[in-house]
């Protein structure tokens, strides 16, 4: 087996520490029957990333973290698998597994290097899992590889326009001001983390998915609703409610 790329050995090693942080929300996700999404946990209603009836639908998700959004799949009747590269994120995912008694494998994993065999799923989704951490140029061409034609990928993830008016200090909010070239975006840094991020312009993203057979069918640029709030440090709500603060994307395989 090959050792994984270097930036997936650094996000890995960084989630391992993020992990703890993130099992409140994870709890609390899957508890819930209504899903939400993203920074304002906007309702599924509205958003509509799920297809309603998942009834043995082979599903996945990449970068499944404490996989909830794997959890509300299975409870749409999918036959789930939720691949993740970081232990004690899936150590949270298998603790939450055996308490809702919800019957989904976990697989532990890049999303640059699924180990799935060819046109193995028929719905591939990830909220802000292989969209943000994974090099998109390795993982777009493997969810291809592992959907059926005219399987469905669904993403979410920062919008690329946030991230131009993004401060590299890590608490500092968006701004109105444009902090770094919106052309070119790919990896990203910030000075105070070792993690590396990935983000394309809508143009890029549009080439890559088209390259790789897929037809685009929806793109949601998602703001804040009035009154939202969140615990992450750098999310304005005033700021979002002008401005996209993240992306989901709908893509069909069409081989
Ligand atoms: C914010 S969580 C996303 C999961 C879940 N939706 C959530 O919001 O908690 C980000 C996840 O991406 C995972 N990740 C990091 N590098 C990855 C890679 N190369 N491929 C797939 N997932 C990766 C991390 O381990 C982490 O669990």
């Amino acid at each position: 087996m090959k050792a994984p790329p270097e930036h997936a050995r650094r996000n890995r090693d960084a989630w391992q520490q993020f992990a703890a942080r993130y099992a409140e929300s994870g709890r609390a996700a899957w508890a819930s029957t209504d899903p939400y999404w993203g920074i304002w946990k906007l309702p599924e209603r509205d958003l509509q990333l799920l297809p309603d009836d998942l009834t043995g639908k082979r599903c996945l998700e990449i970068g499944c973290g404490t996989a909830y959004v794997s959890a509300w799949m299975a409870r749409r009747g999918g036959r789930v698998i939720g691949i993740d590269p970081t232990p004690n994120q899936l150590a949270t995912a298998s603790e939450l597994r055996a308490r809702h008694g919800l019957p989904l494998s976990l697989v532990e994993g890049i999303g640059e290097r699924l180990p799935f065999s060819d046109d193995s799923f028929d719905f591939a989704i990830s909220e802000y899992g292989a969209a943000l951490w994974a090099d998109p140029l390795r993982w777009v061409p493997e969810a291809a590889r592992v959907l059926r034609p005219g399987g469905q990928l669904v993403f979410m993830t920062n919008a690329s326009f946030a991230i131009a008016c993004m401060p590299d200090a890590e608490n500092e909010k968006t701004t109105a001001a444009l902090q770094r070239p919106y052309l070119g975006l790919y990896s990203v840094e910030w000075p105070d983390g070792d993690e590396v991020e990935f983000y394309l312009t809508h143009g890029q993203w549009i080439e890559l998915l088209t390259d790789n057979g897929f037809v685009v069918e929806r793109l949601l640029e998602l703001g804040a609703p009035v009154g939202a709030q969140t615990s992450i440090a750098w999310a304005d709500a005033d700021w979002a409610q002008s401005w996209p603060s993240e992306e989901v994307w709908f893509a069909r395989y069409r081989a």
